[in-house]
């Protein structure tokens, strides 16, 4: 009877663990891009122009919307994503971004585990 029991919860664990994700079928072919080997640089390089603390110039970027640190990165991670990739992204406000660059920017915070 056990035996049963074990044979038929079988496929349904299989169902389970299963899962056809758009997110798993974006992140399965991407490269291991982190902070270390992108975001740090791309985060200096195209954004803390207006969002660092230190900036002399913010050209009026939002006092909370500040990317000093990985953890405040991570912490807005959506707000960029919407700001930053996709179709027509509004940051930076000039453009200047390669298109290469946004999806690696895509692959970092979508892909890469939470805070690296
Ligand atoms: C030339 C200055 C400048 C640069 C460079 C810049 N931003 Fe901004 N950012 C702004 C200003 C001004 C605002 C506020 C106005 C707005 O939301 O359009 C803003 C707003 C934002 C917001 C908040 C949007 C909202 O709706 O509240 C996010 C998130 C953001 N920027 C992300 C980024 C990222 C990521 C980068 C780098 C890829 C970047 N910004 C580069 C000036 C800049």
């Amino acid at each position: 009877m056990l035996w049963l029991l074990l044979a038929c919860a079988e496929p349904e664990t299989l169902v389970d663990s299963d899962p056809v994700l758009e997110e798993d079928s974006f992140c399965a072919d991407a490269p291991v891009v982190r902070w270390a080997n992108f975001g740090q640089g791309f985060i200096t390089g195209s954004c803390q122009g207006c969002h660092a603390s230190t900036t002399p110039d913010r050209h009026e970027a939002p006092e909370g919307v500040t990317f000093d640190t990985l953890d405040q990165v991570w912490a807005q991670k959506d707000m960029i994503l919407l700001t930053s990739t996709g179709e027509s992204p509004a940051m930076p406000p000039n453009g200047g971004v390669h298109e290469d660059d946004r999806v690696r920017l895509e692959w970092w915070l979508r892909c890469s585990p939470t805070g690296t």
